[in-house]
């Protein structure tokens, strides 16, 4: 037994392998379950007790020898190879042009956005994007037949009617209030999506960016202040607005927002289609149902609540003509905004 010890001892020391294959080859050799050393440990168990220890001694040696003589024959190959990649290269090329990415324009227009309602005192607010049915519309004051319900807008999981791809971040409102009592000043910006055929001028998702205010004493006078203080933060000094009525579930009274048109001040262009206005984002006051179905005292709060979609202030600041373009990542559009930055 002794004499097999020391043979193995002496082939383990002078093993050579060229490459991973045969260091392989070896490994299994000597080291796998039907190696030699498993062999060896096999015949361990007939050898005289009085032999064991002594033996044993040198099993353990020749053992530790073998991982340490593998390891280090595989260590070898690893630095050849990588001392022959290095040999390859050529470090006096010139360099290929470094590319630096850049923000997509819709990430740049959010921010924007965020900047000037962060100024006016806005905190972040977020919430999910695979929402449920009371946060999109029944905390929202939807009637339980809205037509906005239905399923031509809004994206189901047939097996669970109940969760639903969220339609618009005024689910956000919804969220925040159901834990937070006034005062609330909150923007929430997200994506959102709706069952529409695809085209130039629709997607089946897009972003919005949502703002809640809620206090004592809160008015539209309150909201028309911070609204044209965005708008001219946003499109330049002279932007005036125009608030038309609307309806929406979840104010009372509803507004939609016009800006002057940027590009002709207003004159009338193809862009405003002579209008000299452009829609910009829905607002209001907060429904009181919506307060109290949020746990809010509509008695002793109101607020108002504004909701505008990225997209279309990116078109009007940018005049991106087809929506397709923002999530098509056409890398000759995103260096366009490089700039921007
Ligand atoms: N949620 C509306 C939409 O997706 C936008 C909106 C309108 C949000 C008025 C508001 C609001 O907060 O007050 O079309």
């Amino acid at each position: 037994m002794l004499k097999r010890i020391q043979s193995l001892l002496e082939e383990v020391e002078n093993l050579q392998a060229s490459n991973a294959e045969e260091l392989e080859t070896l490994r299994i050799k000597y080291l796998s379950k039907k190696g030699a050393l498993s062999a060896l440990m096999a015949d361990f168990r007939d050898v005289p007790s009085e032999q064991k220890k002594e033996i044993g001694i040198r099993i353990n040696e020749l053992k530790t020898r073998a991982f340490d003589k593998i390891n280090a024959l595989r260590a070898q190959l690893e630095s050849t190879d990588s001392d022959t990649e290095v040999e390859g290269l050529d470090i006096t090329r010139t360099p290929y042009p470094i590319e630096l990415g850049s923000r997509h324009p819709l990430s740049i227009v959010k921010n924007e956005i965020i900047d000037i309602f962060s100024r006016l005192g806005f905190s972040l607010a977020e919430g999910p994007e695979v929402e449920d049915d009371w946060h999109v519309f029944g905390a929202m004051n939807f009637a339980e037949n809205h037509p906005a319900r239905d399923m031509q807008d809004t994206f189901f999981i047939e097996s669970h009617p109940d969760v639903i791809l969220r339609t618009h971040t005024s689910s956000v409102q919804s969220r925040v209030m159901e834990h937070t009592q006034p005062p609330i000043r909150i923007i929430c910006p997200g994506r959102v999506y709706r069952n529409e055929a695809i085209s130039a001028r629709a997607h089946c998702f897009f972003h919005q960016v949502e703002g809640l205010y809620v206090n004592k004493d809160v008015s539209f006078t309150d909201l028309k202040q911070v609204l044209l203080l965005f708008a001219r933060e946003m499109f330049g000094e002279d932007t005036q607005i125009r608030l038309r009525p609307s309806y929406f579930p979840f104010t009372e009274p509803s507004a939609e927002m016009d800006i002057s048109c940027h590009l002709c001040g207003g004159k009338g262009c193809s862009f405003c289609k002579g209008t000299g206005w452009v829609e910009i984002l829905g607002c209001g006051m907060v429904h009181p149902s919506v307060l109290e179905l949020n746990g809010i005292d509509s008695k002793i709060y109101k607020g108002f609540a504004f909701g505008m979609g990225v997209e279309r202030i990116t078109n009007l600041k940018y005049q991106v003509k087809d929506l397709r373009m923002f999530s098509e990542n056409d890398k000759r559009f995103l260096e366009e905004f490089t700039a921007a930055n």
